[in-house]
């Protein structure tokens, strides 16, 4: 399973031939548009975790171009079937389905959503993806919540997705606390540098994340990783 970092919360995972784009926002993000072309993207699916523009910005454009399906709460899924677009699958907090890549469970997110036109996006959600031999949580934009124990419980992590960026989202030390209900040695970062607002200290993170027995990973926007 490959992982590329697309900038922000925005990631493509490559497996067994299938594509899967979560959460696009890449032409208005100065750190990515440059790296990233949008138009080479040609996934089968694509997730979307809330309906704000950070994490919806690029999606209308390439379900268009890529004939991708949606994957995404009942109310953001609604949203572009409005627009068109038919490849739609509508689900709900604490709902699984099962597609050729694996099986979705739609977890909660504390946070909120809504469109940039003020449509209302539904509650705002996180992924457990079990695809292969591999089991991973992209957890969206979202503070800590004590419920993550029970995912930890649930499902055997590989790794996990989690904002660092602090302010909209958690922060490094709430984030460390996740991997420990998660049960997860290793995660990936998101959801930092892309505004001032959630500028951090890479160093800084690394540092704490290792003196609590985690791994911090930081992808270059672009780069990749084998899981
Ligand atoms: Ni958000
Ligand atoms: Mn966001």
């Amino acid at each position: 399973m490959e992982i590329r970092y697309l900038g922000h919360s925005s990631f493509f995972i490559s497996f067994n031939g299938f594509k899967i784009l979560f959460d696009p926002f890449i032409t208005p993000n100065d750190l990515a548009k440059d790296i990233i072309d949008i138009k080479t993207l040609d996934p089968d699916y694509i997730l979307i975790s809330h309906a704000h523009q950070d994490h919806t910005h690029d999606a209308e454009e390439i379900l268009k171009s890529s004939n991708a399906t949606l994957i995404a709460i009942h109310e953001i899924a609604t949203y572009y079937q409005n627009k068109g677009i038919t490849n739609v699958h509508g689900m709900n907090l604490g709902g699984k389905n099962t597609f050729d890549f694996g099986t979705v469970h739609m977890v909660q997110a504390i946070h909120s959503s809504s469109f940039l036109d003020g449509t209302y996006g539904g509650c705002p959600s996180g992924f457990v993806i079990e695809s292969g031999n591999r089991t991973y949580y992209y957890a969206g934009d979202t503070a800590l919540f004590s419920d993550m124990k029970m995912i930890g419980e649930n499902f055997k992590l590989d790794i996990a997705f989690l904002p660092i960026g602090d302010n909209y989202t958690m922060g490094i030390e709430d984030a460390v606390l996740a991997t420990n209900y998660l049960k997860v040695d290793k995660f990936i970062g998101m959801h930092y540098d892309t505004f001032p607002v959630i500028e951090i200290d890479h160093i800084q993170c690394d540092y704490f994340a290792k003196r609590n027995d985690k791994k911090l990973i930081l992808l270059p926007i672009g780069g990749s990783i084998n899981l």
